[in-house]
């Protein structure tokens, strides 16, 4: 049998807020609801989903350190830390497991401190503005990469 492909999903700072937080821009989706609908996609997709929110860089950081030999891939949204955070991106392109960065709202259309990205150069690719859709797209796009290369 096919090895199952286990995926680590990521939130960074103030994502535990989904639903009530800018519902305008983000969705009234919450957190607990977007994992649900991860967890059902990943069941179709045959993956074994681990589902963390932080708002803590140092806990970001030791969840994709340990991702290496332990994970296929990894859906990350890191929020703010997205425009700011160095050591993010080191540990993305450090453990090389396959990363799809993922924003609920298109950061490109906002604010031009949101447009930059410090990991999408070292993430295999970016969704944004697809609302909470985007994460299902993410494990979606990080099993044709693992799986049809
Ligand atoms: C976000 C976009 C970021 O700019 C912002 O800081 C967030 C959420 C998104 O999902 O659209 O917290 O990553």
């Amino acid at each position: 049998m096919a090895h199952k492909l286990k995926i680590m999903v990521l939130n960074g700072p103030n994502l535990q807020l989904l639903g009530t937080r800018e519902p305008e821009v983000y969705g009234a989706e919450t957190l607990a609801n977007l994992e649900e609908r991860c967890r059902k996609r990943a069941a179709q997709l045959k993956m074994t989903l681990d589902f963390f929110q932080s708002n803590h860089e140092g806990e970001l950081l030791d969840r994709i350190g340990s991702a290496k030999d332990n994970y296929d891939g990894i859906v990350i949204n890191p929020a703010a830390y997205t425009h700011t955070s160095i050591a993010l991106r080191d540990a993305v392109s450090g453990v090389a497991v396959p990363t799809v960065e993922v924003h609920i709202s298109n950061i490109h259309s906002r604010e031009a401190f949101r447009h930059t990205s410090l990991l999408a150069p070292v993430c295999a690719g970016q969704i944004c503005g697809m609302g909470t859709y985007g994460y299902e797209l993410a494990l979606l796009a990080l099993d044709n990469l693992i799986t049809k290369k």
